[in-house]
C-alpha cells in the first residue's frame, strides 16, 4: 500500500540508482503507479507513470536522474485511477514543492475544491496531491515550513505519512499521521521511508517517528519536532541488527515460492521463541480468567483466528470467538468490558481495520494482546503484550509463511493452555518440509487441468475449515479465479447445482472427518465433478476421491496446517501457468492501512 522514500546528500549527483533500488525494496507493499523526483538548486526533475517499477524507470530514464535530494514513490490507487497525471510525486501549484505521500487523506474531495476555489493549481485527484497543497497554503501565507507542515497536519484527515521538498533550499520534511515511517541516518547522507527496507542497504542507524511527529533531514543530521506545538523531541537513533538476506529470491523465480518452502525454517524458529517467551504465560494467564476471549483479524490473518478458536476450543476446552476486525467494532463491541481479552492478529501489525478495532477495544476497557511479523509496528508497540511471528521479510503479497506461524502460534497457546505436551509440536517443522518436498510434484501435475477453470470451490469441515478459507483466498488473490471456501457441508446446499462435467471442488479433509467429506466427495464426482482432496492418505479417501494429495500423516492439528502448504503451492503454480506475477497480484497492496 503506497510507499515513500527520501533522501538528502551533501551535492548534486546521480541519486536515479539509489531511488530506483529503493522503489523496487517497497514493491513488497503493492502498488500501480511509480514516480521520482529529485531538487537541486532552482531545478526539479518529476518523471512517473502507471506501471511497475522496471517498466517506468526504463520508460523514463529513472537511472540518469541527478539531484541533492529526492523522492520516489510507489502509489496503491484510492484516489484517482492509476494514471500518468494521479502517480506521485506531485508538484506544488508553481511547481517550486515536490512531494509524496503513503495513506489516505479522507477528506481529499472538500480540499481539492478549497484549492481550487483558492486559486492553485490541482493537477490531479489523488490525495497525494492535497498534502503538497496542504503545505502549500500556509508557505504562500508566509509560515516557516515546519509550522506550515504542522497546519497542514490540521486541515488533512485521514492516516497518512509524507515527504517534501523545495527549491533553492537544502533539507526535506517529512510527517507521520498513522502510516509507517522511519529515517536512516548515513555518512554524508540521510533518508526516510515507510518501511525498513529501502534504508537497511544504505545504514543501519534508524530513527523510528511516532504519529504526530514531524523530521527535517539535512545531508548530516535530523531534527524531529511535535506537531503539537512545535516542540524538538530528542530521540536516539537505533542499530539495526536484522539480516536483510531474505529480501533477495534466493535463487527461486518469486519470493512467494521462496517464503513457502522458508516455512519449516521459520516454524522451528517461531517455536524455539515461544519456549522461552514471557510474554506466553502473561497471555495465557489472562485468557484463564476472561469472561469472553476474540481473536481478530483481516483476510489470511483472520483464517489463523479462525485455526486458533478451533485449537482452543479441542485442546484447550476454551470458547473463543474469532472475528473479522471491522466486524468486532460492528458487532461486539457494544457488549465489550474490562472482562474481555482480545488478540489482534495482523501480519504487518499496520492494517488499518484491525488497528481501529484495536483503538475501541483498549478504549472499552478490553486487555488487547498483539500477534505481528513487522518488529516496531503498530500493533506491536500499543499492545498490553504481543507475540512476534518470527518470519523475517515476508516480501510476496500473498501471505504464507506468516499465516502458518500465525496459526502455529495459536496451536501453541492452545496446547498449553490445554496442559498438553508443547514439546510434539517440534515434529512440525520436519513435517513441513516434508509435505513441500511430497506435494509439490502431485499439485504440478494437477496445474495445467486445474488453470482450464474459473470457477471452483474449496472445501472443509471442523478443523479443516479455516484452511478450506485460507486455500481459496490464496487461489483467488494470485490467479484471478474466483474460488469460494466453504464448510463442506454447506456445499449440497446451494452451491452444488454448479457442478458439471470435470468442475472442480478442493476437499481438504482431516483425519477425524473422513466419513463426513467421503459423502461431500460423492456429491460432487456423482454428478460428473472433480473432487481434489488434499488430507492424510486413508484408503476410504482413495477409493471415493477423483485426486488424492496426500500430506504426511500426523493427527488432525497438524493435518489441517500442512493441508494449507500444496494448496499454497497449487495457487502459486496456476498462477505462474496464467503468467501473472503472484508476488504483487493485481490491485492488491500487502500493507492496508486505508479503511
Ligand atoms: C493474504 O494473502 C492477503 N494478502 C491479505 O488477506 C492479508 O492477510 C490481510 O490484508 C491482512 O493483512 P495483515 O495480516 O497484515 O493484517
Amino acid at each position: 500500500m503506497c510507499g515513500i522514500f527520501g533522501i538528502v546528500t551533501e551535492k548534486e549527483q546521480n541519486l536515479g540508482p539509489i531511488l530506483v533500488d529503493a522503489a523496487r525494496r517497497l514493491t513488497y507493499r503493492g502498488y500501480d503507479s511509480v514516480g521520482a523526483a529529485t531538487i537541486s538548486g532552482d531545478k526539479i526533475d518529476l518523471r512517473k507513470d502507471a506501471g511497475r517499477v522496471d517498466d517506468v524507470a526504463a520508460r523514463y530514464n529513472l537511472q540518469e536522474m541527478t539531484g541533492q535530494r529526492g523522492i520516489t514513490q510507489l502509489r496503491w490507487a484510492t484516489f484517482g485511477e492509476p494514471s500518468q497525471v494521479n502517480s506521485q510525486p506531485h508538484l506544488d501549484s508553481d511547481g517550486d514543492m515536490v512531494g509524496a505521500h503513503n495513506g489516505n487523506v479522507v477528506n481529499n474531495v472538500e480540499l481539492r475544491e478549497q484549492f481550487m476555489a483558492e486559486g492553485m493549481t490541482v493537477r490531479s485527484h489523488n490525495d497525494g496531491e492535497s498534502c503538497i497543497h496542504a503545505v502549500e497554503r500556509y508557505i504562500d501565507k508566509g509560515f516557516g515550513f515546519i509550522d506550515s507542515i504542522r497546519k497542514a497536519y490540521d486541515d488533512l484527515q485521514g492516516d497518512y505519512a509524507f515527504v517534501i521538498g523545495r527549491i533553492d533550499d537544502d533539507k526535506l520534511y517529512a510527517i507521520k499521521k498513522g502510516s509507517g515511517l522511519v529515517v536512516g541516518i548515513g555518512e554524508g547522507f540521510t533518508c526516510v521511508s515507510s518501511d525498513l527496507p529501502s534504508i537497511l542497504p544504505l545504514t543501519r542507524k534508524v530513527i523510528r517517528l511516532e504519529d504526530g511527529e514531524i523530521i527535517t533531514l539535512w545531508h548530516d543530521r535530523v531534527e524531529l519536532h511535535s506537531v503539537k506545538d512545535g516542540s524538538l523531541i530528542e530521540r536516539e537513533p537505533e542499530i539495526i541488527t536484522e539480516e536483510m538476506g531474505a529480501v533477495q529470491k534466493g535463487g527461486f523465480a518469486h519470493f512467494m515460492l521462496k517464503e513457502i518452502h522458508e516455512q519449516p525454517k521459520v516454524a522451528a524458529e517461531l517455536l524455539h521463541f515461544l519456549e522461552n517467551s514471557a510474554s506466553v504465560q502473561v497471555i495465557l494467564d489472562k485468557i484463564k480468567k476472561a469472561r469472553h476471549v476474540y481473536f481478530i483479524g483481516c483476510g489470511t490473518s483472520y483464517h489463523a483466528c479462525m485455526a486458533g478458536s478451533v485449537y482452543f476450543a479441542k485442546y484447550a476446552n476454551t470458547a473463543v470467538i474469532p472475528v473479522l476486525a471491522p466486524q468486532f467494532t460492528a458487532q461486539y463491541l457494544p457488549a465489550v468490558t474490562p472482562e474481555d481479552v482480545g488478540i489482534f492478529v495482523s501480519q504487518s501489525g499496520e492494517t488499518k481495520d484491525v488497528l481501529n478495532a484495536l483503538q475501541y477495544a483498549q478504549a472499552a476497557g478490553m486487555t488487547c494482546f498483539g500477534m505481528a511479523n513487522v518488529i516496531g509496528s503498530t500493533l506491536s508497540r500499543v499492545t498490553e503484550a504481543w507475540l512476534p511471528l518470527c518470519c523475517g521479510y515476508e516480501i510476496s503479497v500473498p501471505a504464507t509463511k506468516t499465516l502458518t506461524n500465525q496459526v502455529i502460534t495459536f496451536l501453541y497457546l492452545a496446547t498449553r493452555l490445554g496442559r498438553r505436551d508443547v514439546k510434539a509440536l517440534d515434529q512440525l517443522p520436519v513435517l513441513m518440509e516434508e509435505t513441500i518436498a511430497h506435494t509439490d510434484p502431485q499439485v504440478q501435475a494437477l496445474v495445467e487441468d486445474i488453470n482450464q477453470w474459473n470457477d471452483l470451490y474449496s472445501l472443509g469441515y471442523g478443523i479443516t475449515y479455516p484452511t478450506a478459507l485460507e486455500g481459496a483466498l490464496k487461489f483467488k488473490e494470485v490467479t484471478y479465479a474466483h474460488c469460494e471456501g466453504m464448510l463442506s457441508t454447506e456445499f449440497k446446499h446451494g452451491p452444488l447445482s454448479a457442478v458439471s462435467k470435470g468442475f472442480p471442488v478442493f476437499f481438504i479433509a482431516g483425519p477425524e472427518d473422513v466419513p463426513l467429506i467421503v459423502s461431500g466427495i460423492n456429491e460432487v464426482t456423482c454428478r460428473g465433478g472433480r473432487a481434489i482432496v488434499f488430507s492424510e492418505y486413508d484408503e476410504r479417501l482413495k477409493a471415493n476421491a477423483s485426486d488424492l494429495v496426500t500430506i504426511p500423516t500426523s493427527n488432525a492439528a497438524f493435518a489441517s496446517l500442512l493441508a494449507v502448504l500444496p494448496l499454497q503451492l497449487l495457487s502459486y503454480y496456476v498462477a505462474v501457468a496464467r503468467g501473472f506475477d503472484p508476488d504483487f497480484p493485481r490491485n492488491l497492496s500487502k500493507t492496508l492501512t486505508v479503511d
